[in-house]
């Protein structure tokens, strides 16, 4: 089975049983201050888990595009991705425990053929905050899972979310394929020996975990679920003995990248596992986050960009690749993803550019600058040194962005050793913190509904208008990012807007503040609400039946919500400052002052 044959299946084996089909949302969080990057097909559906009514209903199914970069030293083994894409079946409200595990296992058994033997699941050990889920193991003792197949675990393995500091959870359960590598004392789904593939997550979300720590119950628990499409199918080819040993870039999403960077290296893939892997692995997911608008930059999401391919080109390297490759492997995933996801295609020559410019600027500093750590280096050793220690080599390696292997490489010539295991540790401590620091950003909870938010978001719909009554129709929003303090807007316009245009944008939105204009909803179809007029951001999540928010004649917008009711609670809007964000992209920053009512 193929990719494109496991999500029709997939999404259609849903459709069947009610559920509407989404499109996939931006890997580029809209309207969601909190994370850098969607990392679960729930991500942008938070406020439908919250409560706000979705205007396709209470049974909802969709493959989403994901990026997670906490495993990212990982990449190279046989399993582990950055990018990947997620399948799942959502109940708002609606179904619980009981259909979505037998929709589960009926569509791995009868649809994908999983030999039911061959199945494991997890279930939920129960402790202070929730009992034990008796019954979902009991759901599986129905379908005929055996009882040494039902494994209770604690909340560490059957536990998801909130995916923020607050939120939606519950307790989840986790259907595992069984390899059938040899058994050993104490193995069980989880086991780091690799005998059990995890394939789908059903999370049963009957909790909202609060700011202060506290569990509620959720008025209508939800069923929130993900299959990984490479895991699921990497199972599939371990089942039918084609498998290759469970090697997830065998999958026919990532194969053709591998094949592709065989021919351009000369390497055969199965001699170099791991550089093939990491460079194949990163500039995927490089190339599909340039494609939803971001671009390698030093900053937040643009940081984790330019890591990707950096660490891709360390990875040609390796492999001996002296010229430029990385846009010729961005070529290969527009090819592979283009029928998938909508917008891909339209960003080729984005993803092209913005991969080749990021490449030979990391080359340039590899000639150029290695040049100059090599000159430290022969400091450090005509003044008696023949060890670099771990924190020199950080240094060097924060100064300079050279890779530690070739600050080795530089230092051995010389006659130097590098402490490797101190640069580690430094390394250890410098990514701890910034863990902290992303974890901060992940406190307020996903979705930050406050009302200053709200005011802020209904501003953007303003700014939005304004911009293109100044500039004309070619501004289309290209992303938006919102907090209590402040919003940032980014669209599609080739130059610096003048200090007489940026003040009569500014102006006409004060204007539609002070003419207090109502906001008014309307849920219609998509093709009704882009006839009337209404701007659709392509990046957002919509389905069929979409909501239109209307600001009295000045602004109509498809948007997922929540608004003011009337403008004047805007107080007064400001505009900050405007920035460029890479080619034909600019960005404006503003904030609302005196707003409330
Ligand atoms: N949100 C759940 C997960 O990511 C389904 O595993």
């Amino acid at each position: 089975m193929n990719a494109n044959e496991l999500r029709e299946a997939y999404l259609s084996y849903f459709e069947e049983l009610g559920h509407r089909r989404l499109p996939s949302a931006s890997l580029l969080p809209e309207n969601d201050p909190t994370v850098l990057f969607t990392t679960a097909g729930m991500h942008p559906l938070v406020p439908f888990l919250l409560g706000e009514a979705h205007p396709l209903g209470r049974r909802l199914t969709d493959v989403q595009k994901c990026l997670r970069t906490n495993d990212i030293e990982e990449v190279g083994d046989a399993s582990h991705l950055t990018f990947f894409e997620m399948l799942g079946n959502w109940s708002l409200g609606d179904y619980f425990k009981e259909e979505s595990l037998a929709w589960s296992y009926t569509f791995l058994v009868k649809v994908l053929g999983v030999p039911p033997g061959r199945l494991g699941v997890t279930v939920f050990a129960g402790d202070e905050t929730a009992a034990r889920d008796d019954a979902s193991a009991g759901v599986w003792r129905r379908l005929g899972i055996p009882e040494e197949r039902i494994f209770f675990l604690p909340r560490a393995d059957n536990w998801w979310g909130p995916a923020g500091h607050s939120g939606p959870c519950g307790p989840d359960s986790e259907i595992f394929v069984d390899t059938g590598a040899p058994d050993h004392p104490g193995c069980r789904p989880g086991c780091a020996c690799g005998r059990w593939l995890e394939v789908w997550n059903n999370v049963f979300m009957a909790y909202e975990k609060t700011a202060s720590g506290d569990y509620l119950r959720l008025a209508h628990p939800n069923v929130d679920t993900g299959m990984g499409v490479e895991r699921m199918l990497t199972a599939l080819a371990v089942l039918e003995g084609g498998g290759a040993g469970g090697d997830v870039f065998q999958v026919d999403t990532l194969r053709p990248l591998v094949e592709r960077l065989e021919r351009l290296s000369g390497r055969a893939y199965a001699r170099a596992t791991r550089p093939f892997r990491v460079a194949v692995d990163h500039l995927r997911a490089a190339a599909m986050a340039i494609g939803d608008g971001a671009a390698p930059s030093n900053l937040e999401a643009g940081y984790v960009v330019r890591r990707l391919i950096r660490r891709a080109v360390d990875a040609g390297r390796e492999l001996g690749l002296q010229e430029p490759f990385c846009s010729r492997l961005g070529e290969q995933v527009v090819e592979v993803f283009a029928p998938v996801y909508p917008g891909v295609a339209g960003a080729r020559e984005r993803i092209i550019t913005l991969l080749d410019e990021e490449e030979q600027r990391y080359r340039r500093i590899l000639t150029e600058d290695a040049p100059r750590v090599k000159k430290v280096i022969r400091t450090l050793r005509d003044s008696g040194a023949s060890l670099i220690s771990g924190e020199q080599a950080f240094d060097l390696y924060e100064t300079y962005g050279l890779p530690l292997s070739l600050t080795a490489a530089l230092a051995e010539e010389e006659g130097l050793r590098v402490d490797e295991e101190g640069f580690e540790r430094c390394y250890a401590a410098h990514q701890a913190l910034s863990r902290q620091s992303a974890e901060k950003k992940f406190k307020g909870g996903l979705a930050d509904h406050s009302e200053a938010s709200t005011r802020m978001h209904t501003a953007s719909h303003l700014l939005q208008a304004a911009l293109r009554q100044v500039l004309g129709p070619a501004v289309h929003q290209m992303g938006s990012n919102i907090t209590p303090e402040r919003l940032r807007f980014d669209f599609s316009w080739p130059e610096r807007l003048s200090e007489a245009q940026l003040q009569e944008v500014e102006e006409r939105v004060n204007a539609a503040i002070q003419a207090d204009l109502p906001v008014t909803m309307a849920i219609m179809p998509l093709e009704q609400a882009v006839a009337s007029g209404a701007l659709a951001f392509f990046g957002e999540k919509y389905g069929e039946q979409v909501k239109v928010y209307s600001i009295g004649q000045f602004s109509r917008e498809v948007c997922g919500g929540p608004h003011v009711d009337h403008t004047s609670v805007l107080g007064r809007f400001k505009i900050i400052k405007q920035e460029a964000v890479g080619k034909g992209v600019r960005r404006i920053r503003a904030m609302l002052e005196d707003g409330g009512d």
